[in-house]
């Protein structure tokens, strides 16, 4: 299992909103999305969409899932699974934690969960 690498603090990143973790700061070979939910949990995703090149932190948050800014696929942040078209494909997920206010990533870890707030 890899190890976890720190990304910063949770209250860095607005309720609703997502932080892209570049290769570079990450060591993975792409970029991952972290996205922090207004229901208080984290969820990590590879960052491009799987049907065209777009930026999944860049779209709608709603609830536990997300909505690609493009085309409007919409992908479940528990699972990475593809909720409409036109991607077809799930997301893959990344394990994430929070401790001591701080977000901690596993790259290529799935995710079994998410991480919530406070815990
Ligand atoms: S690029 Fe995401 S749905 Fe097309």
């Amino acid at each position: 299992m890899s190890d976890g690498i720190d990304v910063g603090r949770l209250d860095e990143i607005d309720e609703g909103t997502a932080r892209v973790i570049e290769p570079e700061e990450s060591g993975f070979d792409e970029p991952i999305a972290v996205f922090h939910t207004e229901t208080g949990c984290v969820f990590a995703l590879d960052d491009t969409c799987t049907h065209e090149e777009a930026s999944l932190a860049e779209g709608w948050i709603e609830g536990d899932t997300v909505e690609c800014p493009l085309h409007s696929s919409s992908f479940d942040l528990r699972t990475g699974r593809v909720l409409c078209l036109p991607a077809t494909q799930s997301a893959r997920t990344h394990k994430v934690e929070v401790a001591d206010g701080r977000v901690v990533l596993y790259p290529g870890v799935d995710a079994e969960d998410a991480a919530r707030v406070g815990e």
